[in-house]
């Protein structure tokens, strides 16, 4: 079981990440989709295909939370994968669990209880690892990317989904008086828990930018690296995968 409050380098206890998506699971879905007016799940769907392309035979999806992610990439009609689906939060995967028996292909997934940042999964045992909207969560993102490689079978991808800010000024502006102000507000009335959707808004900004977290990507062993912005960047998908030996070595 994980510990629901962790102490910070000032001695001051404070809840842990784990802790605060026990709390807010209930709502979680609602406002998910509330406060992206339904984009996140074209967002998901995005990553689906481009997983899907890959055909590959075991995918992992890590903070697979509610397993919205996981559903839609076991919603792909062409794939036929075993899918595992990871998350540090007992409360987030007993929706997740309960969401994916009504599911199509039910019976190719799997979830586990589990830290990203140290899996404790066999090395190169997946085809595809996928993230949506977790790794910022993570105390270390470049430990969670080292665990993805670790985990990744030579020739096997990466795709993280993940929010950002956008590069238009304008456009920036606008979105950050919405995830300062409108999204603690809305996220407070729904669910009761005004400082988890104001840690959204910390954690989004205080998160690494594009070409930053690309090159974590490639110092954390990973090549081909891609970002691809969505909606104008208020969210982007990061793609790379883990080169084959060559022959010889
Ligand atoms: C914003 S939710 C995303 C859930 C889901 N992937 C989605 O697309 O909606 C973030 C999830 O990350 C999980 N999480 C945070 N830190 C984690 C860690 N170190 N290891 C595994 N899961 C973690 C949380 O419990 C939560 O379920």
């Amino acid at each position: 079981m994980q510990k629901d409050v962790s102490t910070t380098s000032q001695g001051q206890a404070e809840l842990s990440v784990g802790g605060m998506f026990d709390r807010i699971a209930p709502t979680y879905d609602l406002l998910n989709h509330v406060l992206s007016l339904g984009i996140d799940c074209a967002w998901r769907r995005r990553v689906a295909r481009l997983v899907a392309a890959q055909n590959p035979a075991r995918v992992l999806d890590l903070a697979t939370g509610t397993g919205d992610l996981l559903i839609a990439i076991l919603r792909e009609r062409e794939l036929s994968a075993e899918i595992v689906g990871l998350d540090i939060s007992e409360e987030m995967l007993k929706i997740g669990r309960r969401k994916t028996e009504r599911c199509e292909g039910a019976d190719r997934a799997r979830f586990v209880q589990g830290d990203a940042m140290d899996t404790a999964m066999s090395s190169e045992s997946f085809d595809a690892v996928t993230m949506g909207f977790g790794i910022r969560n993570t105390h270390d993102a470049s430990r969670t990317l080292a665990e993805i490689h670790r985990l990744l079978k030579p020739g096997g991808t990466a795709a993280i989904l993940e929010f950002s800010l956008p590069a238009n000024r304008l456009w920036r502006a606008c979105y950050l008086a919405y995830l300062r102000w409108g999204v603690p507000l809305i996220g407070a009335l729904v669910s009761g828990h005004w400082r988890a959707y104001r840690y959204l808004n910390t954690s989004i900004e205080g998160f690494h930018r594009p070409d930053a977290f690309c090159r974590l990507m490639e110092q954390a062993g990973f090549a081909n690296v891609a970002a691809t912005a969505l909606t104008w960047g208020i969210a982007s998908i990061y793609t790379g995968s883990k080169d084959k030996p060559t022959e010889g070595s």
